[in-house]
């Protein structure tokens, strides 16, 4: 009888500590799925704008930069195709992949005295994002150009939402040199290291700089143009925004690199007709 007792009270005594240990695990869980949910809403908008054409790595380079910014919280991905009409290749990858996305197209129109990409591409998405900001509540974000081919670390993306007006940065391996940067004096842009073009208003590459959305309903002109020299496209909208005082040295008053001009080489493919053994033929696999 004692004993009987004794088993009651022990199993009484574990079934306690097991219902508080279940509470302690699971509060802070639950709390914290919460508190990162709210930090979620709370955090501005990346609008990524990546122009993109048909290629050999075309694909391979979309899944390299798509794969990256699975790891960036709350981006909005418009990808706008150099072309008549949307392919079944980049429709296909957006449909798969788990990004929030808009899929644009608009073929460029050759013009004989600019050389300039994606300038056609660029402005679809700026009158597109207008569009949607008009109706957004939350008109809060951060406007980023983003090639296809670059090399971006997380940090350049948790820097951007730091801005305020345009936020800049040094980027790597561009313009024939290691890195192009501004240079920064006190805490605001002083001048810029770059050997490219260093008349241009503002030397910075594509890469280097974002923009507050705001300032896009703010400026409903501000564009791309295909009427300025080649490598003035970034001058080109900047000078609508700001001015280099309004510049935002970000990445540690610009003497970190979190993003790289890399581009990927054009491969060489063997001529199917000059070889002997028969092949598949192009096409039967998507690449
Ligand atoms: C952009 O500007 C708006 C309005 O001035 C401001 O509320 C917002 O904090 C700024 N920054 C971002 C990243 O949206
Ligand atoms: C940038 O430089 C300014 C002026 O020297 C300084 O106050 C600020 O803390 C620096 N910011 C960072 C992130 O290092
Ligand atoms: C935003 O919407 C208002 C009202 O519909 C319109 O008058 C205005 O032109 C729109 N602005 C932009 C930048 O689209």
């Amino acid at each position: 009888m004692h004993f009987l007792n004794k088993k009651k009270q022990y199993i009484a005594i574990g079934m306690l500590i097991f219902v508080a240990l279940f509470f302690f695990h699971s509060r802070p869980a639950f709390q914290c799925q919460i508190a990162q949910e709210t930090i979620n809403s709370n955090l501005p908008t990346i609008y990524g704008i990546t122009p993109t054409y048909a290629r050999l790595t075309q694909k391979a380079d979309l899944t390299r930069l798509s794969q990256t910014l699975m790891l960036v919280k709350n981006i909005h991905w418009i990808v706008i195709e150099d072309s008549e009409t949307k392919t079944k290749l980049v429709s296909n990858f957006l449909k798969e992949s788990t990004l929030k996305y808009t899929h644009l197209n608009v073929k460029t129109q050759k013009a004989k005295h600019s050389t300039a990409s994606g300038v056609e591409q660029r402005n679809l998405a700026l009158s597109w994002l207008r569009e949607h900001l008009n109706k957004s509540e939350d008109k809060r974000g951060v406007v980023y150009f983003m090639d296809d081919d670059n090399t971006y670390a997380l940090k350049v993306f948790e820097e951007m939402r730091k801005i305020q007006k345009v936020g800049v940065w040094p980027v790597g391996i561009v313009g024939g040199m290691r890195v192009e940067m501004p240079l920064v004096t006190d805490g605001k842009v002083s001048g810029y290291n770059a050997v490219w073009k260093p008349f241009r208003p503002f030397p910075i590459d594509m890469a280097g700089f974002a923009i507050n959305a705001t300032l896009f309903l703010q400026f409903p002109e501000a564009k791309f143009s295909r009427g300025v020299q080649s490598g003035f496209q970034e001058s080109e909208i900047l000078k609508y925004v700001a001015t280099k005082d309004d510049l935002e040295p970000l990445a540690e008053n610009c003497t970190k690199v979190y993003v790289w001009h890399t581009r990927t080489q054009k491969p060489s493919i063997l001529n199917p007709k000059k070889l002997k053994t028969p092949l598949l033929p192009d096409g039967h696999i998507e690449v």
